[in-house]
């Protein structure tokens, strides 16, 4: 559950969210606009990353100001571009930190690193250096380092924007169905350019210029927005 209130966020002088209130009990939900419209800024302040400057944001009962850490356990974050994110020479040390920072006891470490990269398809690249990865198989790594921790909400900003056709099918695919293999987050949080997958969500949200302007049945939000680029 996602409670947005009068959400303002205001960066040196510069108006950039205003007026933000929604509630979000919808398990998949996708955040469509122009570029610059404040989608990013919008996901960043779920975990956050970005501070209101004005209103609240609460998520999972966790009022994310007044408690930041017990925010970004909960509420996972899938940048659009992986490097952002990749702080380990390899694959498999990358997932060990992850887990190790999500208190998962030493002697588990191995074993659910060893899971994850199969989950992902990544089992050929465990000691691969990671700079060496293609676009894809850094991207899902990315979602695994993410989602071994087991966040209740997800928040992925443009996770297939850099991805080939196939690729973007599958991380698309985990983020709106899952694996069936590992536990999926009760809520994700998808903001795309990517209109068929904002379609296969269960509500769309529409930013233009700072403000939401629309919440509502994805198929009813994208055609009003794909009617004004006709
Ligand atoms: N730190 C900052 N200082 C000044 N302006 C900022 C800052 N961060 C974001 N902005 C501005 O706020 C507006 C919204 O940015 P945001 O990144 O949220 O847009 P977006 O909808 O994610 O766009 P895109 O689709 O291009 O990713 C933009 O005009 C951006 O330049
Ligand atoms: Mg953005």
């Amino acid at each position: 559950m996602i409670r947005v209130d009068g959400l303002g966020v205001e960066v040196d002088g510069t108006r950039i969210l205003a007026d933000v209130a929604v509630d979000l009990a919808e398990s998949r939900v996708a955040v469509i606009g122009a570029n610059g419209s404040g989608k990013s800024t919008f996901a960043r302040t779920l975990n956050g990353l970005i501070v209101p400057s004005e209103g609240s944001v609460e998520v999972c009962g966790i009022d994310v100001a007044r408690e930041p850490k017990r925010a970004r356990d909960a509420v996972g974050f899938l940048f659009t571009n992986p490097d952002a994110q990749i702080l380990m020479p390899t694959p498999a040390e990358d997932l060990a930190l992850s887990l190790r920072a999500a208190e998962v006891p030493r002697r588990e470490v191995a074993d659910r690193v060893r899971a994850a990269l199969a989950r992902f398809g990544l089992e050929g690249h465990a000691e691969q250096p990671a700079y060496s990865l293609s676009g894809g198989q850094k991207q899902l790594l990315a979602l695994a380092a993410v989602l071994v921790r087991e966040p209740r909400v997800l928040v992925a900003d443009e996770p297939t924007t850099l991805l080939d056709l196939g690729n973007a099918r599958r991380m698309a695919d985990l983020l709106i169905e899952g694996d069936g293999v590992g536990s999926a987050p009760e809520q994700v949080v998808v903001v795309t350019h990517d209109l068929d997958l904002a379609a296969r969500c269960d509500v769309a949200l529409r930013f233009d210029d700072g403000r939401l302007t629309s919440v509502g049945d994805p198929a009813d939000v994208i055609d009003a927005y794909r009617a004004e680029y006709v």
